[in-house]
């Protein structure tokens, strides 16, 4: 670690999120099929997961796949199907023993069976550890979330379990798939498109973002470690006035 970076650590933000694009765009311009675009990205987490402890970092959650991904040929997403069913069965082993502790959020009724089942078991095998949170956005939207704690309320108040007047924003957050986390402190986008599409729409209200130029696959623990450096010169108010 750099020595700006160790310095700064007391400004290190609890949770970071990121929006891994531009992985299509890398094969592409090395005329290459987009899937290989989507390995090498997968690689790029490996080394972006493993740069965690190191930086002192407890919560990480990664977009995976949205709940528009749908929309591609068919090819490329029963090719990213295939990519996150191998990622599970090949790290599994060394997230549990580093002490990882993995969950996802997203709807996972339109995933296939084979993977849901993969995802369920290694998130029981890695429930007990707590040096770093990796939480994995896979069929995630945050608008499909939102709706469906909004439904999960409803439910509740027509079976008399609670009063409408008691829904409040922490009751609603109890009901998102990312109950217990904190929410992000920093979003980071790779591959210079300056969107959210559709990620984490409630938890990121008062996060900061950084929209990086790199395509995912050309990011790395270095440039990582460059945007935890920046977010720690930022200052945050959240509506107050700085004393
Ligand atoms: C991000 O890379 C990975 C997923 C959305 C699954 P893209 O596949 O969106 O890459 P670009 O944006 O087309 O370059
Ligand atoms: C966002 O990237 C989703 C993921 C990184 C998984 P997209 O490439 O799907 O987003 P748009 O379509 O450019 O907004
Ligand atoms: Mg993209």
């Amino acid at each position: 670690m750099r020595d700006e970076a160790r310095d700064q650590r007391g400004s290190m933000p609890a949770h970071v999120a990121i929006i891994m694009d531009g992985n299509g765009r890398w094969a592409e311009r090395r005329g290459m099929s987009r899937l290989n675009g989507h390995r090498k990205g997968a690689e790029v987490v490996r080394e972006v997961v493993r740069a965690c402890p190191e930086l002192g970092l407890r919560h990480l959650t990664l977009f995976a796949f949205s709940t528009e991904n749908w929309k591609r040929p068919a090819r490329e997403v029963l090719g990213l199907m295939a990519l996150f069913r191998r990622y599970i069965r090949a790290e599994a082993d060394e997230l549990a023993s580093k002490g990882v502790r993995v969950r996802f959020i997203g709807e996972r009724g339109r995933l296939h069976p084979s993977l849901q089942k993969l995802m369920a078991a290694l998130e029981t095998r890695t429930a007990g550890n707590d040096e770093l949170v990796l939480t994995i956005a896979l069929n995630y939207g945050g608008r499909d979330e939102l709706a469906r704690a909004a439904r999960a309320l409803a439910r509740r108040v027509a079976a008399g379990e609670i009063e409408a007047d008691a829904v409040t924003g922490d009751s609603l957050a109890a009901e998102l798939d990312t109950c217990g986390l904190p929410d992000p402190d920093l979003v980071i986008r790779t591959s210079g498109e300056m969107r959210i599409s559709n990620f984490l729409l409630w938890q990121a209200a008062y996060a900061e973002y950084a929209f990086i130029d790199a395509l995912w696959p050309d990011f790395g623990a270095p440039e990582f470690e460059r945007v935890l450096a920046e977010f720690a010169k930022r200052e945050r108010r959240f509506g107050a006035v700085t004393a």
